[in-house]
């Protein structure tokens, strides 16, 4: 027996890998990289850098960049327009991982308020692929009625409220296609913590109260919860302490090692964190790991996350000084030793498209 625990198949089903117009923020080559160093085997990227990846030309443009950058394997989302760009999908269907819908805002232009506009995309979206959504209170409501009039496997991105999982935990019983996502910072961090974190604790949705966080790790325990989620969202230190900072918080590096200190508090089995950053995003976004892929983690080494050790291009964490559990030791993917602790093992170009292959049953 290995003293050390194999994950297969690593996914983060949301990260904002920036790149294109967004290149000083963060690149596909420095994210991915950050992603094997996280244990990560696959991620998947949001549409909202600019240009968003809500027409063909865009999504040609981020397929062409990302696939000689990649040193892990990856997702694209396509985004739903508010100028309405449902022709678009069926060309774009077979090379993205799923589609994206923001209905409440963030950062990027992305947003989709009107809620006839927001049916008009759920009812274009194929069968086959998820559809992911940014909805924040009474939003996550109004996307429910859309699940139950089309019956769509839906996503609810890093929910963040005792409220919205109140709503979703109700979905669930009802039998609706619902899946919910959570993120490490809205588990460790709370209203308080932003206060004295000024701009780098702010990021959408905001960092809620201690009763909201409660029921977040009430509903990882009741399985509520399926993903764990990074929504690994680089912006540049200058630009977050600006006069106007910009929403996100980076965290591919921090989300395996905050969970495995929930291990060791005892707020969560080492089973079910296997589901909750493995076995479900696969089975959400339909995607099977190739053989050998896996990755090897110390559960039981200690340290402290310091924003001199962070290969994410923006170079800081808002867990910065944060002691916690678990350091991945190693990262396989196909077969290949792609990271050894310390160094990625592989050329860029590496990384493959997941969704060539990708599909979940309706
Ligand atoms: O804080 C956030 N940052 N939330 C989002 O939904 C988008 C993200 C970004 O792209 O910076
Ligand atoms: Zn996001």
């Amino acid at each position: 027996m290995s003293k050390y625990l194999r994950i297969p198949g690593m996914v983060d089903p949301h990260v904002h890998l920036r790149d294109l117009e967004w290149a000083h923020k963060a690149t596909f080559a420095s994210e991915t990289a950050a992603a094997l160093a996280g244990g990560y085997w696959a991620i998947l990227d949001m549409p909202n850098t600019p240009p968003s990846t809500i027409d063909h030309a865009a999504l040609e443009l981020k397929l062409d960049t990302i696939q000689h950058q990649a040193v892990c394997d990856w997702g694209l989302y396509f985004g739903a327009s508010q100028g309405g760009n449902q022709a678009e999908y069926a060309g774009v269907f077979s090379q993205v991982c799923g589609l994206k819908i923001y209905c409440n805002a963030t950062t990027g232009t992305l947003l989709v308020e009107d809620q006839a506009l927001r049916e008009a995309h759920f009812a274009a979206w194929p069968v086959g692929k998820p559809i992911a959504v940014h909805a924040e209170g009474d939003t996550v409501a109004e996307i429910l009625e859309l699940v139950r009039k089309f019956h769509k496997p839906t996503h609810f991105c890093h929910i963040s409220t005792a409220y919205e999982i109140y709503l979703l935990r109700l979905a669930k019983e009802e039998g609706l296609p619902v899946t919910v996502g959570v993120t490490p910072h809205h588990l460790y961090l709370d209203e308080d913590d932003a206060r004295a974190m000024g701009s780098l604790g702010l990021m959408k949705p905001l960092l809620k109260t201690k009763a909201d966080q409660q029921a977040l790790w009430q509903a990882i325990s009741d399985e509520v919860v399926d993903v764990i989620e990074s929504d690994h969202a680089p912006h540049a230190l200058i630009e977050k302490y600006s006069a106007n900072p910009p929403y996100g918080v980076p965290g591919l590096e921090t989300t395996l090692p905050l969970m495995a200190l929930a291990v060791a508090d005892e707020r969560l089995s080492v089973e079910r964190l296997v589901d909750l950053v493995a076995i479900n995003p696969q089975r959400i976004f339909g995607l099977t790991p190739p053989p050998d892929t896996y990755t090897l983690v110390d559960l039981h080494e200690t340290y402290v996350i310091d924003n001199a050790n962070m290969r994410t291009l923006c170079g800081w964490s808002p867990f910065d000084g944060i002691k916690v559990h678990g350091r991945v030791m190693e990262v396989w993917v196909r077969g290949q030793y792609v990271f050894d602790g310390e160094n990625v093992l592989v050329e860029a170009g590496f990384g493959q498209n997941v969704a060539a292959t990708s599909e979940i049953s309706q």
